[in-house]
């Protein structure tokens, strides 16, 4: 497989057409931005732990039945994955309530939901990504009913494993965004990625923040709580 010309670069990845039709490479860089690209930074090594944690929780998801884009790590900060049509939305599933929520609906940051949530956002950066619901995504033609009703449902089943998962290294999974896309033939399967860019991880015995929230609110440490997700995850690989 031979990486070719870029196709898009975004704010934390670069994506590289390739010489094979239904493949892109994906390059994750260490720049990280926050409320909507107005605050800029560099999380170093943040590339290397988000392609690595990313490429094996979706291998994770992989066994347990979710489809995924993940094909194949190339190395440190490179993966091939299966060239999709990015559904514009951004899912949001939510166990304990943080972040938006906790503004919103005025709810203590830590406050258990006594169901999970799932949100959708529109993902369009003009507007900042504003949350919508069902009947947006139909009116707007975002995704229709059928494929709604999968990644709905596979979302809740991402949780379910990925809850687990991180329970059993002592991580709390707070809440975290999805995005999925639709291959050639419209399967619709998992895609982006899953990291400390995207999820909200606490220790589940300090509490501390494991993750980008360390760099959104300024609590320092950045580095080294992306290092300790990589660490409980996948040790010395
Ligand atoms: P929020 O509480 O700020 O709405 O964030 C909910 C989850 O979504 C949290 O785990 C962080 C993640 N997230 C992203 O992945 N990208 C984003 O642009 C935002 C705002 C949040
Ligand atoms: N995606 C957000 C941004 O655009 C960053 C975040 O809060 O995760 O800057």
């Amino acid at each position: 497989m031979k990486k070719q010309d870029l196709l898009y670069e975004g704010k934390a990845k670069k994506v590289f057409i390739t010489d094979e039709d239904n493949k892109l490479i994906v390059s994750y860089k260490d720049d990280a931005t926050a409320f909507n690209g107005v605050k800029k930074g560099t999380i170093q090594e943040k590339g290397v732990v988000n392609n690595k944690v990313s490429n094996y929780l979706m291998g994770i998801l992989e066994k347990q039945g979710i489809p995924t884009h993940f094909v194949q790590e190339i190395d440190d900060r490179e993966t091939v994955v299966k060239k999709v049509e990015i559904v514009p939305l951004e899912v949001i599933v939510r166990n304990i309530a943080a972040g938006s929520l906790s503004k919103r609906l005025g709810l203590n940051e830590g406050t258990k939901l006594n169901k999970t949530v799932l949100e959708y956002c529109y993902k369009n950066d003009e507007l900042g990504d504003p949350m919508i619901n069902e009947y947006h995504i139909y009116a707007l033609s975002l995704a229709d009913e059928k494929e709604l009703n999968i990644i709905s449902s596979m979302s809740f089943k991402i949780n379910d494993i990925l809850t687990k998962y991180f329970d059993e290294v002592d991580i709390e999974l707070i809440d975290f965004k999805l995005e999925f896309g639709r291959t050639s033939d419209g399967t619709i399967i998992l895609a982006d990625e899953i990291s400390p860019d995207t999820c909200r991880y606490w220790d589940k015995n300090t509490g501390e923040k494991l993750d980008k929230d360390r760099f959104r609110r300024d609590l320092g440490n950045v580095e080294g709580a992306y290092q300790e997700i990589y660490r409980r995850l996948l040790g010395d690989n």
